[in-house]
């Protein structure tokens, strides 16, 4: 079975929901990824930790207080602990294996390993997502943690991976292509029509991020990046 997405369209900019699509609903919740999936998201972006109990979770902040009713590090949670809590007071912090079920394939999920110790078991979920009908174009995986990115290519010579960065993005290039990544994800401000040619020119896709306002995403249409991350994904055309 042919992916109808993939990691590059032709003239068009892929319109990736960030955290969901949190400029709308609660991010990294279920309906936030439900909602990115109405809005035609092309990719959606999520981030996870491993707690306490080895459950791999989505969510964004080290600690809860942001955008939970609980208190202190997410990492030393139990699952079974963090669900009575609320996020933004109505939803729940997910598994990352509920929000894989949740697009169902129709878009690529781009898990950011926002955690420490985070490659292994969120390769173990995808592993077992593959033998139920996901493929691995179903999925792309980036970080700042360079370190569990090349944990991430030695565990799986083949799965996508975007590096992220939000110091000059031509000082990714190297790492980029020692682990074989697809793309680098830079701050969109650290962008120029210089180093986007350097990407380029080697061979990386680019998708930078979170670029919300019109201005900014003009900019980016003319430095013909290949995706933006993005809180209003119906901004990207
Ligand atoms: O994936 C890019 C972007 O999400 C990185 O920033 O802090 O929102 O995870 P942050
Ligand atoms: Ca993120």
């Amino acid at each position: 079975i042919m992916s109808t997405i993939s990691f590059s369209q032709n003239q068009k900019t892929l319109r990736i929901g960030h955290r969901g699509a949190m400029a709308h609903v609660a991010e990294n919740t279920v309906e936030s990824i439900q909602k990115a999936v109405e809005m035609n998201c092309d990719m959606i972006e999520i981030d996870v930790y491993k707690i306490k109990d080895d459950s791999l979770i989505v969510f964004h902040d080290a600690v809860l207080e942001r955008v939970t009713n609980g208190t202190g590090y997410i990492e030393d949670y139990t699952y079974a602990e963090l669900q009575p809590l609320w996020v933004k007071g109505e939803y729940k912090i997910p598994m990352l294996s509920q929000v894989i079920e949740a697009i169902d394939k129709k878009a690529i999920l781009n898990i950011e390993l926002k955690g420490s110790d985070t490659a292994e078991k969120t390769h173990e979920i995808i592993r077992s997502f593959l033998l139920k009908g996901w493929q691995k174009s179903d999925f792309i995986i980036s970080s700042f943690r360079w370190d569990e990115l090349k944990k991430m290519r030695e565990i799986d010579s083949s799965i996508a991976i975007a590096v992220l960065t939000e110091q000059e993005p031509l000082e990714a290039i190297a790492f980029a292509q020692e682990i074989r990544a697809v793309a680098i994800n830079p701050y969109f401000e650290k962008l120029t029509p210089f180093n986007v040619q350097k990407i380029k020119d080697a061979g990386l896709l680019i998708y930078p991020w979170t670029v919300n306002e019109y201005t900014d995403i003009r900019k980016m249409y003319e430095l013909k990046v290949d995706g933006i991350i993005t809180n209003y994904p119906e901004r990207i055309e």
